[in-house]
């Protein structure tokens, strides 16, 4: 049986699901996504995904094309209909489609957004082999464009992050922007010195990630030291444990960092205590 995906108001087979040539998100990277994470059948931290969508979609002035219960709806009824238990949900809008190419945004009146959802079934991810050995990273340049605040669907160099990771036979990148890690190329980074956690400060350099803002407040509510400041590569090898997190991953432990092995070289108890307790909290508030 085919995945059902929802494109502009109809459940179809991926098959028979379709948009325009003349697609913003296909000729500009006009567009902003959301990935939501499945567990148990169930949305996790469902509302931060939409009020980081409401806010792409304003920053990028694309008008919302459905309410937070329409999305919502949207999202369980492919859950029912591909059985999805553990995986993720996969959400765009792009500005639409306006019959051409033009720079030039088209009238919101004339032209409206594309929606288009999809599921990703991958069951054992919250038990996900990785997570018990850990991942390494590389460090690369930063040379992404200046709004990565914005959830925007240009993931070229993202893509190309992953790629060079994987040829120096790494798992994932981080970025380095003045000298300091930025984010990784699909995650937030993060390292353990003592017994504090230190992760990059919110501004337009990052993505705002929904499973950093409640890593964080797990972890202060588990009396845990948190300092939002930028680090150095050099710092991060000299840490006690280094982790990412993201909607995909939850938390990941990092165990090397550009050849350097991070602690033990094995997933330490800070990120392996913030996973269990994100996936457990996580699945409680599930909607
Ligand atoms: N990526 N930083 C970047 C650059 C990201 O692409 C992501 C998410 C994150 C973490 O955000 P969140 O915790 O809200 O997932 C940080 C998603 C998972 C993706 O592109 O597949």
């Amino acid at each position: 049986m085919s995945r059902i995906v929802y494109v502009n108001g109809e459940y179809l087979p991926e098959e028979e699901a379709t948009v325009s040539i003349f697609d913003r998100g296909f000729l500009m990277a006009d567009g902003v996504y959301e990935v939501t994470a499945v567990l148990e059948g169930k949305l996790t931290d469902f509302p931060g995904h939409m009020a980081r969508l409401e806010r792409s979609l304003a920053e990028l002035d694309i008008q919302k094309p459905a309410e937070f219960d329409d999305l919502l709806e949207i999202h369980r009824e492919l859950v029912r209909r591909n059985d999805v238990v553990e995986g993720g949900i996969y959400l765009q809008i792009t500005r639409g489609a306006p019959g051409d190419r033009d720079f030039a945004f088209p009238d919101p009146e004339t032209t409206k957004p594309t929606v288009v959802l999809f599921t990703q079934s991958k069951p054992g991810l919250a038990n996900s082999p990785a997570a018990k050995t850990g991942i390494k990273v590389i460090a690369i340049d930063d040379i992404r464009w200046g709004r990565r605040d914005i959830k925007t669907v240009q993931l070229l160099y993202p893509s190309m992050g992953k790629m060079m990771a994987k040829a120096a036979g790494a798992d994932d990148a981080w970025m380095v922007q003045d000298g300091a890690v930025t984010e990784g190329t699909s995650n937030n980074a993060y390292i353990v010195k003592g017994c504090t956690i230190i992760t990059r400060g919110l501004s337009n350099d990052i993505l705002h990630g929904i499973t950093r803002a409640a890593v964080l407040r797990f972890a202060e509510e588990a009396q845990m030291q948190v300092e939002e400041r930028p680090f150095t590569i050099a710092e991060a090898q000299q840490a006690d444990e280094a982790f990412v997190t993201s909607a995909s991953t939850f938390v990941m432990p990092v165990v090397e960092i550009d050849g350097a092995t991070i602690g033990t070289g094995t997933p330490g108890p800070v990120a392996k205590r913030l996973r269990e307790i994100y996936l457990e909290e996580s699945i409680k508030a599930a909607v």
